[in-house]
């Protein structure tokens, strides 16, 4: 049995309890196991043989009831050794960890199936969520999969299209708050604490977080157990990089690895309160105000999880950096061109930060890096398109299409025809 801990105060909280923040001090909750049943669980079944997914981790989930499992099959996403853009970066072992592969694009997909399996426990009817856009496409799916009511706040105008479109065709109830992201969230939190009808599914829910801790433990897996030097990995309201350090944490305390990697965190520099509170050796996020980028996904002042993001980063001693939004779309068209691998802005920015902090010394050449991309490149299509080179247009003449291509030039053709 799986319970929830407040992580300032330690007051605990049982699994069926619907609450998300520690009602006697509002910090955040974590969820905790007693071990010896993880490891009697473990023992008990042929959870390795498994094929790679969340629900290979079963054991490691506070999910009681395996009948109610809501799956649209998670997890198992691409692990690419990517020799050609190492080699541009300057680091001998580079993979990308292709989150974009899940079902509705992002790693939102892994803590959405434990999400919205525990809300089923649960016995909830309706769910919600404030979201940037991947959050909202994701709870989405699994709301239609589940039968379950959704809404989803999202920042109007400041969420790219796929996404839009997911949320809508799955049938989520959509708002559009004339605001950013940090007052939507401020609104759900509101909302579900006055209607309590109405689950939320933000990553302040604990449920959520275990979920995506399997991005920790299949990553560990993928590598055959063998020592990560770091993860690089985009960071917003801070909930995944929390996550994936509980994966690793908790794959080193069943003594499944040896060691554990420094956990790098991106933001992009309009919205990077985390980076500068890593900078400064503060222990308290400032927020950023009025937070910009392009990558719209992380557009984020205000991080919920900060407290969690801020641990992660200095147990493991990691590090934090900002990129610009030049930065970002300069490291998304590398990635497409180099590696075949089209993701969205936001997930290009922890290419980006590893070729700053190489450049800046920061990162050794030698050490084996994987860098986690997020979400698919086909969500936000506009930037796509916007960045590339443009297409060319031509009647529907061989010729035509010759001269477009560069087999023929135009002055050869008027030449042949005598018009020169
Ligand atoms: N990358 C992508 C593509 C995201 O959609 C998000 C977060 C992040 C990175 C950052 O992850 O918030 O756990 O630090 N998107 C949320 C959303 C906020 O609403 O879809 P985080």
């Amino acid at each position: 049995m799986a319970y929830q801990k407040c992580m300032n105060c330690g007051r605990e909280f049982g699994a069926d309890e619907i609450i998300y923040f520690c009602s006697k001090c509002g910090d955040l909750l974590e969820i905790k196991y007693y071990p010896d049943e993880i490891a009697r669980k473990l023992r008990a079944s042929n959870w390795e043989k498994a094929p790679l997914s969340v629900w290979r981790y079963r054991d490691f989930m506070p999910i009681d009831d395996f009948s109610k499992i809501v799956t649209l099959n998670e997890g198992g996403t691409g692990f690419h050794l990517c020799q050609r853009l190492g080699k541009l970066l300057g680091i001998n072992q580079l993979y990308i960890k292709n989150e974009g592969e899940n079902p509705t694009g992002s790693f939102k997909d892994r803590g959405m199936t434990v999400g919205v399996t525990k809300a089923v426990e649960l016995g909830a009817k309706s769910v919600i969520c404030a979201s940037t856009g991947n959050t909202s496409a994701s709870l989405a799916a699994y709301a239609a999969k589940a039968g379950f009511d959704c809404a989803v706040l999202i920042p109007s105008g400041k969420i790219a299209y796929g996404k839009l479109a997911q949320a809508m065709i799955h049938g989520a109830r959509v708002i559009k708050v004339r605001g950013n992201f940090d007052q939507a969230l401020n609104f759900v939190l509101e909302l579900s604490e006055k209607h309590k009808t109405i689950y939320l599914l933000n990553s302040i829910n604990p449920f959520r977080i275990e979920g995506q801790k399997s991005l920790g433990f299949e990553i560990c897996d993928q590598l055959n157990r063998e020592p990560l030097d770091r993860l690089v990995v985009p960071v917003g309201n801070a909930g995944n990089i929390s996550a994936i350090w509980k994966g690793f944490t908790e794959y080193h305390e069943f003594g499944l690895v040896k060691s554990l990697p420094r956990m790098t965190g991106i933001q992009a520099a309009g919205a990077d309160p985390i980076v500068q509170a890593i900078k400064n050796g503060s222990d308290t996020v400032m927020p950023v105000v009025k937070p910009d980028t392009i990558a719209t996904a992380i557009r984020i002042g205000a991080p919920v999880s900060w407290k969690k993001a801020l641990i992660a980063i200095r147990e493991s001693v990691g590090t934090a950096e900002s990129v610009s939004d030049k930065e970002i779309l300069d490291a998304q068209k590398m990635l497409a061109q180099i590696e075949g691998i089209f993701v969205e802005p936001a997930s290009a920015s922890s290419i980006a930060g590893l070729k700053k902090l190489v450049e800046n010394g920061e990162v050794d050449s030698d050490e084996r890096v994987i860098c986690v991309t997020t979400g698919h490149g086909l969500k936000d299509p506009n930037i796509a398109i916007k960045m590339g080179e443009k297409p060319i247009e031509v009647e529907a003449q061989m010729e035509a299409i010759e001269i477009a291509l560069g087999f023929k030039t135009e002055r050869a053709v008027a030449v042949l025809e005598g018009s020169l």
